[in-house]
């Protein structure tokens, strides 16, 4: 969601913070916008639409700190006024949160006063206008004691050269430049920059000029934070040739699986040690991430015969899970800031579980509260919709299950160690155009497989409702008589999933079913005979064989491909869909 930049140095800051800003819009693109100070005074350019709107605005905006920011919207709808910075008096705010009490707050202090946005954010710029005194320092505190919620703020102030920074639940770094020191809501914007920085904590307050950081915890004290390398480099960012960071990271697929291996080894002992003694799992995750999670169960399930469920984060925590001490509860996050995943792991933590955290993050909050890690080798996703970081998952989800099971992972690298050759034969060899063209004309498509192709399923359909806006569902083949068939006209496209010999016979059912109702039928499928079964009848797009629960690994790409090629055809971004954003950390 939102990201925050923020510099204090010798260079022009609207300059700087553009670059940074530009390199977080994947947190946001409703709105964006700089603050500076210069001689004493602030400066604003603020504007609806992409970080691009500020281009013509950075030249304007003089001084050598300020604060910048890329917005989704929560609060108040896309517009100039709710773009931040907010402003009043001596101060200028940028915020990546939801201040859940604004309007307690504005009723018990600012009652009758007319707010010039819709935001819930405007309400901690005015707020720390009326606590400060000129103790910069006294009025964030003032603030934070208030604020009820998630926030990462950066501040400029009139009276002082440099920035402030406050953070709760929300995510804030701190990185060190060669002229200067910055602040972000992630390490992308950073990258080139700095090549060190410091993760905030909650409830910290820092306070950063061109020489000095110093960071305080809530009650005032200074704190130690440490330094990390920071792991984004420009060319980590980089588009090269590709058009779009969807199919590069399609492309990168292969080499999310084959770093994802090597990095288990690294973690293999922690995590059996972790999972000593564990009776029952729970998986938890949102959106795709929750899709690995499906996959995972049935890996659990199979390999380890151990019972496993599978649950969005955001129902989990509202549900009062039974956990009991023999419960590890794996936690799935590409980003490690979500907060409906980072607070079930913390829920889970709470009542006694053992909590792993499979991320791609490796300074995230996730990472920060689990008992065990195990990295996804994907590398920084830029893309709102998820691609390699799924696939990443599901290799990661593979070794984990089968540690459960008394498995080594150089045992199970054998069966792994093919697929990137696999994957690459897939991206290079299937040909989605077709059923690319039939979804996009379609009313609706509906993704339909058993078992482990189900969990594919349902990814396949979120990749495309997400970035071509056709609306689509993923079911169990089975279920499809159950109900759903009754959509089913000529304006629909069934994609059936088939990687499974023993249920490939049920699934034709279904594909059977979607025809007699003059539906068109695409069966992805790395079975064989079924071109000879549909030929003339319903298109088949083949994928390489291989071990049936490493197939996912290629069905996925093919999915991703057909969502690709769907929103280019509707002339759709594929790598900002509407709405969206990555990293989503409110609730
Ligand atoms: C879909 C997608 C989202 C994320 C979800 C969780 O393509 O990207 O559904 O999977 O918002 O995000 P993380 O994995 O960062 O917790």
């Amino acid at each position: 969601m939102c990201g925050i930049v923020g510099y204090t140095g010798g260079r022009k800051a609207s300059e700087i913070i553009y670059e940074g800003l530009k390199r977080l819009e994947y947190r946001g693109y409703d709105s964006a916008g700089i603050a500076t100070l210069s001689g004493g005074e602030i400066f604003v350019g603020k504007k609806q639409g992409r970080v691009g709107v500020l281009e013509s605005l950075i030249g304007g905006l003089d001084g050598n700190t300020g604060v910048g920011h890329t917005r989704w919207a929560t609060h108040g709808k896309p517009s100039d006024v709710n773009a931040h910075p907010h402003c009043a008096g001596k101060f200028a705010v940028v915020h990546n949160g939801i201040i859940e009490n604004f309007a307690q707050l504005k009723e018990r202090f600012f009652c009758g006063v007319e707010f010039s946005s819709q935001t819930d954010s405007e309400i901690i710029v005015r707020l720390l206008n009326e606590f400060y005194d000129g103790d910069l320092l006294s009025a964030l505190k003032c603030v934070a004691d208030v604020l009820q919620g998630s926030y990462a703020l950066a501040v400029i102030c009139a009276d002082f050269n440099g920035l402030a920074v406050l953070k709760k639940n929300s995510p804030a770094i701190i990185g060190y430049g060669k002229d200067g020191n910055f602040v972000a809501s992630d390490c992308p914007a950073l990258a080139g920059e700095c090549s060190e920085i410091t993760i905030l904590e909650d409830g910290d307050i820092a306070v950063v000029s061109q020489d000095c950081v110093r960071i305080y915890d809530g009650d005032l004290k200074p704190a130690e934070r440490g330094r990390i390398k920071n792991l984004a480099t420009p060319a980590s960012l980089e588009l090269g040739d590709c058009p779009h960071y969807m199919l590069k990271e399609i492309y990168e697929v292969p080499a999310s699986v084959e770093r994802t291996c090597a990095g288990y080894f690294t973690v293999e002992k922690k995590v059996s040690e972790v999972l000593r003694g564990i009776d029952r799992i729970i998986i938890v995750g949102c959106g795709t991430a929750y899709n690995s999670g499906l996959v995972a169960k049935r890996y659990i399930e199979s390999f380890a015969r151990m019972p496993a469920e599978a649950e969005i984060a955001g129902e989990f925590r509202y549900k009062n899970p039974v956990i009991t001490p023999t419960t590890a509860v794996i936690a799935i996050s590409q980003s490690g800031e979500t907060a409906d995943t980072v607070e079930a792991a913390k829920l889970a933590l709470s009542l006694g579980a053992k909590v792993i955290a499979v991320t791609n993050a490796p300074y995230s909050a996730l990472t920060r509260c689990a008992d065990a890690v195990v990295p996804v080798g994907a590398g920084p996703e830029i893309c709102v919709a998820a691609t390699k970081s799924y696939t990443g998952q599901i290799t990661a989800l593979y070794l984990l299950a089968k540690t459960l099971a008394g498995v080594s992972a150089q045992a199970s690298f054998e069966k792994l160690s093919v697929m990137p050759k696999l994957c690459i034969q897939t991206i290079e060899n299937i040909d989605v155009s077709t059923l690319a063209d039939m979804c996009a004309r379609s009313d609706g498509a509906y993704f339909l497989g058993r078992d482990i192709d189900y969990a594919v399923a349902l990814e396949g359909s979120l990749k495309l409702k997400e970035i071509s806006y056709v609306p689509s569902e993923g079911y169990p083949a089975g279920e499809l008589k159950h109900g759903t068939l009754a959509l089913i006209d000529i304006r629909a496209v069934a994609v059936v999933i088939i990687t499974d010999e023993r249920l490939a016979g049920k699934c034709e059912n279904a594909v059977e079913q979607v025809l007699s109702r003059k539906g068109k039928a695409v069966v992805i499928t790395n079975v064989g005979g079924l071109e000879k079964t549909f030929e003339g009848r319903a298109e088949v797009i083949k994928i390489p064989k291989c071990d049936m629960y490493l197939s996912p690994l290629l069905s996925a790409i093919a999915v991703q491909l057909v969502a690709y090629r769907t929103a280019l055809l509707l002339d759709r971004d594929p790598d900002k869909p509407r709405n969206l954003a990555k990293s989503v950390t409110v609730e």
